[in-house]
């Protein structure tokens, strides 16, 4: 895929946003962004080749988690271009930024999807500390997102985890 000449030449904000502000809050927003993407199409792999005991629970739950994953990639998605920033979310940009293990294919035992989905969870986490951390004094609107993404990725890996965990 190539990019076409007609994108914008300039990161400048359209916004009122301070452009500092702005390019902080996208620097931290849209690794997030393409972690959130990751485990909605990965949670969905996983909710398709589930296998085991417990198939029905978890192949139920994973589609929770990726509705979830979802409402959060658009939350700071859009909070990136709130403040003036467009965001590169393009399936490419996304394949070559994510730090995430790509599953094996394949159907897999309850244990082993949980364990690859809580591992996303994970990648997705410390992206979301980051951006927690970055914009504590940079911009506490966008920390509060940040948190509230957190909150919501702890309780879904808990669902997940304590199925096979009693930690
Ligand atoms: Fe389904």
């Amino acid at each position: 895929m190539t990019d076409s000449k007609t994108a914008s030449k300039s990161a400048a904000p359209m916004s009122g946003a301070d452009p500092e502000v702005a390019s902080g809050v996208s620097q931290f927003f849209t690794p997030l962004v393409h972690e959130l993407t990751v485990l909605a199409i990965n949670g969905k792999q996983a909710h398709w080749n589930v296998r085991g005991r417990d198939f029905l629970e978890v192949h139920e739950f994973l589609d929770t988690v990726v509705d979830h994953a979802q409402e959060w990639a658009d939350l700071a998605a859009e909070r990136v271009v709130a403040l003036g920033l467009p965001i590169d979310a393009r399936m490419a940009t996304i394949a070559s930024k994510s730090e995430a293990t790509n599953p094996k294919a394949g159907f897999k035992q309850s244990d082993d999807t949980i364990a690859d989905v809580v591992a996303q969870i994970d990648v997705a986490t410390a992206r979301v500390n980051a951006a927690i951390e970055g914009l504590e004094e940079l911009d506490p609107a966008s920390q509060d997102v940040a948190i509230a993404i957190r909150q919501g990725l702890d309780k879904d890996r808990w669902f997940l985890a304590a199925h096979v965990s009693v930690k």
